[in-house]
């Protein structure tokens, strides 16, 4: 423990071996006799999972403690004392020399407890016209706050190298897929790019939840406010908060912000997946688009030739446990009445696992795109391969011949057929065949029928021409980086 002597000694402050029992919590045993049971403190602890709260908790304490005094409702020597104490406590924590304490139930009664020990008496004065209702919800979104910038930054960075993919890899052909079947051709930079958008979204989304949590509960008290002429707003700005909330029931009784935070996990977790799949597709031996280097590949401990997308598949997989997360805490909350109930303690771990789960996928997400290196070759055989250029065909007989779509969709089909009973492909067909299914097919559709005319013919607002995709790399840098 290596801490001085307590100067307020008081029940239920001692170390979890050594106290007594059999009496009540400091904190709030006035009107008890007995000590809880063992089993009672073991359910009703949450010191384990919520000391990362310490920094917003003491950010809390000192902000308060320091409106308080300037309202003159507490003398400032005291607010001071307060202050202090809560540095020297930071400063311990820091040094991993605080002892947290199951007794003391949370974060909230631990940091006030040894404020005590610290500075005497001020310590029981800090409490005044607040309750760990605001104040768990004052610091749980100060945390979020915190969390939703480090999942911007790390989507910010995954999105950079996308970006950088997608210039390099430019007028790469690949396939395009719908139902897993090769469809059109499009660019490598074209399929980067799709994700670049994803990740946007998820950004936004993020962003649109970092702004409704950014207000502050702190002063709504245990549910109905106070009667001490607390300023809200001089904690709200304290803390960086855009204003306080304005009803201090749904205050301590929301977890809206939690619920948001979630949602937008989970949809950037699916995209997450998403890619992933691709990855563990891309390897495989059997599409061999593209590579991971050793250091993001495994080998098998029977299977000598392995090589396995681990870390792509954990991408995919994590999804669940972030969804999970989700699903957790909106069922905690569904049946609540207002405002605060202990069924709220349950926030804390599903959401503090999902954001670290999210930002180490995220972070891994983005080291394996940079390392992935496709394999031109093979993407631009799979390119055209399964007459992927059938769409051109008959978009050119609209185009060159003045046939409605539906009549060329059916003309383009029956040359598929063709080459498929010939055993080649569609631009390998003698230009007599294709006149025997309509002769207003002429020589300059061969110009058509390559992968490359494909791609660079599909110039549309958000095709996958290669200028296309130039331009849009160039872009994307400029609305995200
Ligand atoms: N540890 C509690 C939580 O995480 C803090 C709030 C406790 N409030 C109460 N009235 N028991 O929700």
């Amino acid at each position: 423990m290596g801490k001085k002597d307590p100067p307020v000694p008081a029940s239920g402050r001692t170390s979890a071996g050594s106290r007594d029992r059999s009496a009540p919590n400091s904190m709030w045993g006035g009107r008890f006799t007995g000590a809880p049971d063992a089993l009672m403190e073991g359910i009703n602890a949450s010191i384990g999972f919520d000391k990362a709260l310490h920094a917003q908790d003491i950010a809390g304490s000192r902000a308060h403690a320091e409106m308080l005094a300037a309202a003159g409702i507490l003398p400032a020597e005291d607010a001071a004392a307060i202050c202090d104490g809560l540095d020297r406590i930071a400063a311990e924590i820091a040094a991993g020399e605080f002892d947290f304490r199951t007794e003391l139930e949370d974060i909230h009664m631990n940091i006030e407890a040894r404020l005590g020990e610290l500075i005497g008496g001020a310590a029981g004065r800090l409490h005044t016209a607040r309750s760990r209702n605001d104040q768990v919800a004052t610091d749980l979104r100060l945390w979020l706050r915190d969390a939703i910038d480090g999942c911007d930054a790390a989507l910010a960075a995954l999105q950079s190298t996308l970006i950088d993919k997608a210039e390099a890899h430019a007028d790469w052909v690949m396939p395009g897929f719908t139902h897993l079947q090769a469809a059109q051709p499009v660019t490598v930079g074209h399929h980067m790019l799709a994700y670049v958008e994803m990740f946007g979204r998820d950004r936004g989304r993020l962003a649109d939840a970092r702004k409704r949590l950014n207000e502050s509960p702190l002063g709504a008290g245990a549910l109905a406010g106070t009667s001490f002429a607390i300023d809200r707003e001089a904690t709200a700005s304290a803390l960086g908060f855009d204003r306080p909330t304005a009803n201090s029931l749904d205050s301590v009784s929301d977890r809206d912000f939690v619920l948001e935070f979630l949602a937008a996990a989970t949809i950037c977790a699916g995209h997450l997946s998403r890619l992933g799949e691709e990855l563990v597709i891309w390897s495989s031996a059997q599409f061999g688009f593209a590579r991971l280097s050793d250091a993001f590949s495994t080998g098998s401990s029977m299977m000598p030739q392995k090589r396995n997308p681990d870390a792509a598949e954990l991408i995919r997989g994590k999804s669940g446990r972030i969804l999970g997360a989700f699903v957790t805490v909106f069922t905690v909350m569904k049946g609540l009445p207002l405002a605060y109930s202990k069924d709220m303690q349950e926030d804390k771990e599903p959401v503090f696992d999902a954001a670290e789960t999210l930002a180490v996928c995220l972070q891994v997400a983005a080291a394996m795109v940079a390392d992935l290196s496709f394999d031109r070759e093979r993407l631009s055989a799979a390119a055209g391969a399964g007459n992927t250029v059938a769409t051109d065909l008959a978009d050119w007989l609209v185009r060159e011949g003045g046939v409605p779509f539906r009549e060329s969709h059916a003309i383009a089909g029956r040359a598929v057929a063709l080459a498929e009973a010939k055993g080649c492909g569609l631009g390998d067909l003698p230009l007599e065949d294709l006149r025997t299914i309509d002769d207003r097919i002429t020589e300059g559709v061969f110009d058509v029928l390559t992968v490359d005319r494909s791609v660079t013919s599909r110039t549309s607002h958000g095709g996958t021409a290669p200028d296309n995709v130039r331009a849009q790399a160039a872009a994307a840098r400029e609305r995200f980086l």
